[in-house]
């Protein structure tokens, strides 16, 4: 029973309205921190009639100064939210982001490889639509109720947000006429005029102002009294679906027009055109409107129409190949430069980032922007050609910024005529600013990197910070401040991933240290976590069940969170589908040897993996101290083996098919992309390992090689029989 409320002297009707604001203020801690304790811990630390009293004296007060009253109220709350903020939802089929367009060339280049992809299509027609800068929501509805709300996430694991989507009024609680099951997949957004009444609505009640349009609405979706959600006014536009248990139609359009039927906005520009110039005149059409729209939009989304087309594509690690997003040229503003300091980042690429005087570009307050490289301040491309006519970046300079879309802001010009007379070139450091180790740019790179490896405390940190990201392994209450923390602590030190996984053990470790030492010892400091600044027994609790959370994690998160050079989240995706498991990745890996023999072979057969990263991938398990680092790591958790995606049931789940010849119903790509989601793993050239060569007219040593091995051989009518309806 600690935090009683205090004697309650002064009665409602003798406070002043400051005494008011402070007594209001200091209930809602009270009651906002009971109201956790009983709800979510299941302790009580207050008694029911002091709580109660408390409550009381608070509505009191409220009805006697409205003005005052907090916008989360504890009159107005029952019980806590859950545990850990929202539930997570898993996606039944995964919300995917969209490859960009900047340029008209692009907008060229997507038809182009939409063509080649498919063979020879004959006449393609395109969906046109804006593409909403809000946060994209799934809708679940069962029987035509709407039974699920959820955010993306990652793409695979988003949060429960239902109780929040129910209080948009653009979303039908109920409808008729629905497929059993429906997903409806969409943007949330909130209008220019909404957006400013809230902020100014905030500012007058000294809350929080939102920088646009759509942090607002993010902030609004996702607040876990719903109520608030409820009193922000959101939207929503219809655009995609996830699991559906009969197809909405057999167009992109036509499933539009059946959304509109159940009661879904769907953004009114969407229009039907065929090919690349019909396509681009309607982005010119929409960035023409976007400034009177009344709400954000950040260019235009083009999607193949004919759903059968769509299916054919299918879909590269994260994004569709059966549609684009082109994007609006960046948002521009000038500011000064008033520092270039160097970072050094988890492969040790030295980084210059300009520090500028804050500037808002397109609703974003900017004060870094990235330089690249040394030869982007010098005024160079990689080629050694001249860029912004071949004008240097100094500090004292009036720069350009630009961003585009979520990027880290860039500088695209100088004014030279305001060049401080003082100002001089930049002089890129030779020796790494962090370990003063020597510096190396390797032929061809652009990039000066610090050699000094594990040596180096800011690789070592980037590399724990992107550990934990959010692709990675995400791990709640662990982000990049703590990792730093962490890193700098000599009681409990994290300076590699597999000290994450121990620290509940080191922690636990300094109780019995502290028991064993003397009776009346010292001033007794544990070091433990939960007596560290900024931490508590609950937060401590929390990290720790946070940290255990993720002992069991997918391998395509491993991979990434490995922060090998060259391996994104992408590739790690692909490694992680190609080999399935840890052991049979680990396996491989140490035994490849560099551009030759099978593993090789094997790790280059898979599409996306190029030298430079099959290098880089070997280099990392075959370096001793790597390999350590590694195996420390992984002696820690269950490695996940790779879901296999639509393959229940697919007769070529596992196997190694090779193509070869002429193939006339589809094109390599495509044959390859469709073996590949069925779950086959489709190698480049015939060995023992192949089960299926698939042989068209024209097929020649592959042919003769698959007969002298036994491997079955299909022509390509044979090979469709057997993956028919999959
Ligand atoms: S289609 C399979 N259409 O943009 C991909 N997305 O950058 C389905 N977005 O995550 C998405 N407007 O949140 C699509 N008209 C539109 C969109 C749109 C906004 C968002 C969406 C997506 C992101 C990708």
């Amino acid at each position: 029973m600690s935090d009683t409320p205090h004697v309650q002297i002064v009665t409602p009707d003798n406070l002043s309205e400051d005494q008011a604001r402070g007594e209001l203020a200091r209930l809602a801690l009270l009651l906002g921190a009971a109201n956790i304790a009983y709800h979510r811990e299941d302790t009580p630390e207050i008694s029911d009639a002091d709580y109660d009293a408390a409550k009381r004296r608070n509505a009191a007060i409220e009805a006697r100064f409205p003005d005052l009253k907090l916008a989360d109220s504890a009159s107005d709350q029952v019980g806590a939210p859950a545990k850990d903020g929202f539930s997570k939802v898993s996606h039944a089929v995964r919300m995917l982001s969209l490859s960009n367009a900047f340029e008209d060339e692009d907008v060229a280049g997507f038809e182009a490889q939409v063509r080649k992809f498919l063979g020879a299509p004959g006449k393609i027609l395109f969906t046109a639509e804006p593409k909403i800068d809000g946060l994209s929501l799934s809708l679940r509805y069962e029987n035509g109720v709407l039974v699920q709300a959820a955010t993306r996430g990652d793409g695979e694991v988003g949060e429960n947000v239902t109780a929040n989507a129910r209080t948009i009024a653009d979303i039908p609680q109920q409808i008729s006429g629905a497929p059993e099951v429906l997903e409806v997949r969409g943007e949330v957004y909130m209008s220019h005029a909404d957006f400013a009444a809230l902020n100014t609505r905030q500012a007058a009640r000294g809350g929080k102002e939102f920088a646009n349009p759509r942090n607002a609405a993010a902030g609004s979706l996702r607040q876990l009294d719903a109520e608030i959600t409820r009193a922000r006014p959101l939207k929503f536009f219809a655009y995609a679906w996830g699991e559906l248990s009969t197809p909405l139609a057999d167009t992109q359009m036509g499933a539009m027009n059946r959304l509109t039927g159940f009661g879904f906005a769907v953004n009114p520009l969407t229009k039907l055109c065929q090919g690349r110039d019909e396509l681009i005149s309607h982005y010119r059409n929409i960035e023409v409107q976007r400034a009177s729209l009344g709400y954000d939009i950040d260019g235009v989304v083009y999607k193949v129409d004919n759903l059968e087309l769509q299916h054919r594509l299918g879909f590269r690690s994260t994004t569709p190949r059966w549609a684009i997003a082109h994007k609006f040229p960046a948002e521009l503003a000038w500011t000064r430069l008033n520092a270039i300091d160097i970072q050094v980042g988890r492969t040790g690429a030295l980084s210059p980032v300009a520090r500028l005087d804050p500037v808002t570009v397109g609703g974003v307050v900017v004060s870094n922007a990235t330089l690249h490289n040394e030869d982007y301040i010098a005024g160079r491309d990689g080629k050694g050609d001249e860029i912004r006519g071949g004008k240097d970046i100094r500090v004292g300079d009036w720069v350009q910024v630009y961003r585009a879309g979520d990027v880290i802001p860039k500088i695209a010009d100088v004014d030279l005529s305001k060049r401080p007379a003082e100002a001089v070139p930049f002089v890129f450091p030779q020796g790494c600013p962090q370990c003063q180790s020597a510096t190396l740019r390797e032929e061809g790179d652009s990039v000066r990197r610090c050699t000094g490896g594990m040596i180096c405390p800011a690789q070592v940190v980037e590399r724990l910070k992107h550990f934990v990201s959010r692709g990675a392994f995400d791990i709640d209450g662990l982000g990049a401040k703590q990792v730093e923390a962490f890193y700098k602590d000599d009681i409990l030190p994290v300076r590699e991933p597999a000290d994450i996984f121990n620290l509940r053990a080191r922690d636990l470790a300094l109780l019995e240290q502290l028991k064993n030492r003397a009776a009346g010892d010292g001033a007794l400091i544990s070091g433990r976590l939960k007596t560290r600044d900024g931490w508590g027994e609950k937060s401590a609790a929390s990290l720790f069940n946070a940290i255990d959370e993720k002992r069991s994690i997918p391998l395509h998160r491993v991979i990434f969170a490995l922060g090998i050079r060259h391996v994104g989240d992408n590739s790690s995706a692909l490694l992680a589908s190609h080999y399935v498991s840890w052991t049979a990745f680990e396996a491989a890996m140490s035994t490849a040897s560099l551009n030759e023999g099978a593993a090789w072979e094997d790790l280059m057969s898979i599409d996306g993996v190029g030298a430079v990263m099959a290098t880089s991938v070997i280099m990392a398990f075959q370096q001793d101290g790597e390999r350590a680092m590694i195996d420390r790591l992984i002696a820690q958790l269950q490695v996940q083996d790779a879901e296999q995606r639509d393959t229940e049931g697919s007769p070529v789940a596992g196997k190694v098919v090779v193509f070869t010849g002429t193939l006339e119903k589809m094109t390599r790509a495509e044959a390859k992309a469709r073996a590949e989601s069925l779950g086959a793993k489709v190698a480049g050239s015939v060995s023992r390992k192949t089960d299926i060569l698939v042989a068209g007219p024209g097929a020649g040593s592959k042919a003769k090689k698959a007969a002298d091995l036994g491997v079955e051989t299909l022509d390509e009518d044979g090979w469709l029989a057997l993956i028919e309806g999959l």
